[in-house]
């Protein structure tokens, strides 16, 4: 029998139905407009159109948002300068610096940049620690989106062991983090664990987020697992695979996200929700 299919596109759009609601609602009444500013530099066709994709969700349910492009060769300080500026600039609530950066970039000098407050990738140091010790901050996207999957698919978390595929900051930490603080017992393999399927047949919930085309084989689920799937991954043949062998997995799992239409959609909710978090606060009307 196969694993029922998690519509990330779906749970999206009604993520992004009610955001669009609150903020006519709530917001908009109370004279608060949301503004997000991303920050492109060069030419990195994926991440052009990730960032489109943003910038038109915000446009869906009444975010302000501001593209500012700049070239690869920009330096590093004209783009610090860029950030301090957004920094002090009102009418700004999150500022998202789009990964990867050119060589010549300090990733870390660029996320220490961003005001914690208008970090809505949640990737500043200060962010990072409020999520370690529990403190109430912005949350990373993806992670975040991943939780709500689960939520919203009735996944019970707490005693269940959640296996992780990855450890970047972007996604494999945070995501442990986070099913840590739902009472998870969280497992965390990476590209050096030998073997691998061992570990992530234990898993409950499996997470894959290691970027390696299709690792994940339907011999590595438990069966019955929730399975989420982080990995986009370009074959040669121009078409997106995910990190897990959907074909076989799906056989085994008894949930489990596609690729495209499962977390990526949700990423996007998440920066959105974070926006209007981060609004909410700076006008000391959040929750
Ligand atoms: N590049 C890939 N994923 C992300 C993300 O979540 N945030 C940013 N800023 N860049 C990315």
């Amino acid at each position: 029998m196969g694993a029922r299919l998690i519509d990330g596109a779906r749970i999206a759009q009604q993520l992004q139905a009610q955001l669009r609601e609150q903020l006519a609602t709530r917001l908009t009444p109370a004279g608060i407009v949301p503004g997000l500013t991303v920050l492109l530099v060069g030419e990195n066709p994926a991440s052009r159109i990730y960032v489109r994709r943003k910038i038109k969700a915000c446009g869906e349910v009444g975010i302000r948002s501001n593209l500012i492009e700049l070239p690869d060769t920009v330096a590093e300080a004209r783009l610090l300068d860029e950030i301090e500026r957004l920094n002090t600039d009102a009418a700004v609530d999150g500022i998202l610096v789009q990964l990867p950066l050119p060589k010549h970039i300090s990733v870390a000098k660029v996320q220490h940049a961003i005001r914690p407050e208008k970090d809505v990738d949640a990737f500043h140091p200060r962010n990072v620690g409020a999520l370690v010790t529990g403190e109430p901050a912005l949350e990373p996207c993806t992670p975040l989106g991943c939780l709500r999957l689960l939520e919203q698919e009735s996944v019970a978390i707490q005693g269940r062991h959640a296996v992780i595929v990855g450890r970047s900051n972007i996604v494999g930490k945070p995501m442990a983090l986070l099913l840590l603080q739902r009472s998870a017992t969280v497992t965390i393999c990476h590209s050096k664990t030998p073997d691998l399927g061992a570990i992530t047949r234990q898993g409950d919930i499996l997470v894959a987020a290691v970027g390696v085309p299709r690792l994940i084989k339907g011999s590595m689920v438990k069966p019955g697992a929730a399975v989420l799937d982080v990995g986009i991954n370009r074959l040669p043949d121009g078409t997106l695979c995910g990190d897990v062998d959907f074909a076989e997995a799906r056989e085994v799992a008894g949930l489990i996200t596609p690729v495209p239409g499962g977390v990526g959609p949700m990423t996007i909710a998440m920066l959105l929700h974070n926006t209007v978090l981060a609004a909410l606060r700076a006008h000391g009307a959040a929750r």
